[in-house]
């Protein structure tokens, strides 16, 4: 395989992001949760993931894995950047406010024109009531988290370093920062353990729960490191200068 370059995403790169979570997630426990296979509808999921799509292009980190010289998308992955947890900072700006309308508006015509597609609504709001009271326990971070919003690679390129390098991109971004990573993964085996091996530690568990049909997530916490530039040759070492990482003990645990 030829060197694997990781780029903020374009416009063209759309249709091979949304080829790389369709197929990455085919086999995803919550997606199997919360979508009636039965009623399922790859038209519409491309069109719900072309919306998120722009979406993130204005409002997050978005990055794509592609292999040197080549336009086929291996990887890729969405961040949010951290947001304080309280404060007047923690108040949605009146870009967030506009641009959270857009997507729902966005949404709404989509499912005017295409239905649910086979999306479990109460099972929706399950989740987002699961996660918001799991991120209440777990984030305690005053300058908030660096949140993986999606991360996915091809079935084919899986194992070979690409999502490595994808969460590469804002872990060194975050380490410099001082500030932690937080995601949710459906699955257990292997993610749980590909994630330590990418410094996260299991912090919780979510259990949504409908009505005994149970999807459940893994929440993980990743504390900044030192850079691997600001380490001595023995490996990493006390910096009194690095503050910005040494500023942030692990709050989370
Ligand atoms: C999870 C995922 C993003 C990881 O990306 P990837 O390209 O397969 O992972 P990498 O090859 O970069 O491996 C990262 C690390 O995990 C290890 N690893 C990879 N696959 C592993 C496995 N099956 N078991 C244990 N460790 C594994 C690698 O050895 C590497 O560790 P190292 O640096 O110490 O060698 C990818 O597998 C994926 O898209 N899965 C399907 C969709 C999904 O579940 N998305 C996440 C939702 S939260």
């Amino acid at each position: 395989m030829a060197a694997i370059e990781v780029t903020p995403i374009t416009e063209q790169d759309i249709p091979g992001a949304i080829d790389a979570v369709q197929q990455g997630f085919a086999d995803d426990p919550y997606n199997h949760w919360i979508f009636d296979r039965s009623k399922f509808s790859a038209e519409r999921n491309r069109a719900s993931l072309g919306l998120r799509c722009k979406w993130g292009m204005r409002n997050a980190l978005f990055f794509v894995a592609k292999e040197a010289g080549s336009d086929t998308v291996l990887g890729v992955a969405m961040w949010m950047r951290p947001k304080p947890l309280t404060s007047a900072a923690a108040q949605s700006s009146w870009t967030d406010w506009f641009e959270s309308w857009r997507l729902w508006l966005d949404q709404v015509f989509m499912n005017l024109w295409y239905g649910r597609g086979g999306l479990n609504v109460k099972r929706y709001y399950i989740w987002k009531s699961s996660q918001s009271l799991i991120q209440h326990k777990l984030w305690t971070n005053p300058g908030g988290y660096y949140f993986c919003n999606i991360v996915s690679v091809l079935p084919a390129a899986q194992g070979r370093g690409v999502g490595k390098l994808l969460f590469k991109t804002v872990t060194d971004m975050a380490d410099r920062e001082g500030v932690p990573c937080y995601l949710e993964s459906s699955k257990d085996e292997p993610n749980v353990r590909i994630y330590e091996k990418l410094g996260f530690r299991l912090a919780g568990n979510l259990d949504c729960d409908d009505d005994g049909v149970v999807c459940k997530l893994f929440a993980m916490i990743r504390d900044p490191q030192v850079p691997q530039d600001l380490q001595g040759p023995q490996g990493p070492q006390p910096d009194n200068s690095t503050t910005a990482v040494l500023d942030h003990p692990s709050v989370c645990n």
